[in-house]
């Protein structure tokens, strides 16, 4: 990226949105929608702006080259921002989320490994068995012609996919009563969220009642996951067949952690089991609810599943991860989805040192917010931005002139793109065309009604849908 002397910017010379004397935009930001009041300021100061958080001054960019740039240049010249690894160590998480440099790299190989496509393949078996599982609830509901909060249903099948891959327990939240362990998962986002926006750490002098239930959520949660580290350190031992072929992720990083040059302690053990926890169910099952939440409104994208999912498998779920390939308008429709209502639209990241880029100057230890769902709503972008259009996706129907996929970053990029990826396309794309397959859906209310929450992902909050089964004759 050429720059010149003369023209260089500093986060100074960048325009601020109006604020408090004392606590600057903090009070917007600590708002639900605070990724959508950053999207408006993104128009009203341009993609390039500053906010002042109490004392703190951040720099908000929505600018596509700085935000690539930032995401490529890890984890040299940027890192998360260094209070998510305050928050996260507090709360016990030595993850590969929160780790930086040779740490990081380190956990990040086992991770990528256990979440690489083979390995993906070989869980479809495990996604499948959850979606009949999935199916088997939402038909209870169709008798009673109900609303349902689907959002509590997609966290369960989300948790209960991830753990029998973390560690090899099958569980069955969606169809028994709410398990504990989902009950204190729920509480960790919108905490992170909380702390990594507080000003000044009050909760370690004045813990609120909240906090209290986190301390103790934390603690079922320890004992919960010791527990299966104890039993896979068991399996493991003496079993030479296991130990060549492990059966999950916690096997895989048990043997990981003999190695001479390990990163993996107990605590980071510990850590990266709960990150793909936590990673992976926010995020997807708020991609699914989001995707009904389009659906609801629209009949005919439903009838377009259906008719694809009949055209391609005959069981009420895909037979095998190769037919996933073939649903493309499934595929379509989540990526519309996610193109509208990223539930990671905001990154928080940090300079590692003085940094130019395309001019802008940036130096040792800014903070650094990447409003990363500004660009897929640009006309120059996406051809009627605002509009639900799966076909835009579909190359042969795309009606638009302006299409560029590369411009949506919901899951990040660079080196530290989310290994997830993969996993949560072959799941949200198996449940939803599933559910199409079998149900009609409805949402209940009017969709202004329906609001988003960011508590470090975004949820739809007030969606309620009624499920019918569909008359496939
Ligand atoms: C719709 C679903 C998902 C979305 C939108 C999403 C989004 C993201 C984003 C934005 C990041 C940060 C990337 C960056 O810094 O460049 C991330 C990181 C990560 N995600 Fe995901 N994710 C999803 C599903 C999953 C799943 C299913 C898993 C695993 C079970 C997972 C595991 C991770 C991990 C371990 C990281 C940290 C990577 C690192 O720091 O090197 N994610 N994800």
């Amino acid at each position: 990226m050429a720059t010149t002397n003369k023209s260089i910017t500093t986060l100074n010379d960048l325009k601020t949105p109006k604020g408090s004397f004392l606590l600057g935009n903090l009070k917007d930001f600590k708002k639900k929608n605070k990724h959508r009041i950053l999207e408006k300021w993104a128009k009203d100061f341009g993609n390039l702006y500053t906010i002042k958080l109490g004392p703190l001054k951040v720099l908000v960019s929505a600018d596509l080259e700085v935000n690539n740039t930032v995401l490529k240049q890890r984890p040299e010249n940027f890192r998360r921002l260094s209070k998510i690894d305050e928050v996260f160590v507090e709360m016990g998480f030595h993850t590969v989320f929160n780790a930086e440099g040779e740490h990081w790299k380190k956990q990040r190989k086992p991770v990528t490994e256990a979440l690489n496509v083979k390995k993906v393949k070989g869980y479809y078996p495990i996604i499948q068995e959850k979606t009949q599982n999935l199916l088997s609830k939402i038909n209870t509901y169709t008798t009673s012609n109900q609303s349902i909060e689907i959002l509590n249903d997609f966290i369960a099948f989300t948790i209960d996919v991830t753990t029998e891959i973390a560690f090899g327990y099958k569980l069955n939240t969606i169809n028994n009563k709410k398990d504990s362990f989902q009950n204190h998962l729920e509480l960790i986002f919108p905490m992170i969220n909380d702390r990594i926006t507080a000003p000044f750490p009050i909760w370690r002098f004045f813990p609120s009642k909240k906090d209290k239930q986190l301390k103790s959520s934390l603690k079922s949660i320890e004992k919960i996951i010791y527990d299966f580290i104890k039993d896979a350190k068991n399996r493991l031992k003496n079993n030479q067949e296991l130990r060549d072929n492990p059966s999950n992720f916690l096997e895989a990083l048990l043997i990981e952690s003999e190695k001479e040059d390990t990163v993996f302690d107990e605590k980071t053990l510990y850590g990266n089991v709960i990150a793909l926890l936590l990673a992976g169910e926010d995020t997807t099952s708020n991609t699914l609810a989001w995707t009904l939440f389009y659906l609801g409104q629209h009949p005919e994208f439903v009838q377009k599943i259906r008719d694809e999912a009949n055209s391609v498998y005959n069981s009420s779920t895909p037979e095998n991860y190769d037919q996933i390939a073939s649903l493309k308008y499934t595929n379509a429709v989540i990526q519309e989805a996610i193109r509208l209502k990223p539930t990671t639209p905001i990154l928080f990241f940090q300079a590692n040192k003085d940094v130019i880029i395309n001019n802008l100057s940036i130096a040792k230890d800014t903070s650094i917010i990447l409003q990363n769902s500004f660009t897929s709503m640009q006309e120059e972008n996406f051809t009627n931005p605002e509009s639900f259009s799966p076909n835009r996706w579909i190359k042969s129907e795309c009606p638009y002139q302006n299409h560029t996929p590369k411009t949506v970053k919901a899951f990040g990029g660079g080196s530290r793109l989310c290994p997830g990826m993969h996993l949560s396309l072959i799941e949200m794309t198996t449940a939803i065309s599933s559910i199409c397959k079998q149900f009609d859906i409805n949402l209940e209310g009017k969709p202004t009604d329906i609001q988003e929450n960011f508590a470090f992902t975004v949820h739809p909050e007030n969606l309620k849908v009624k499920f019918k089964s569909a008359n496939t004759n």
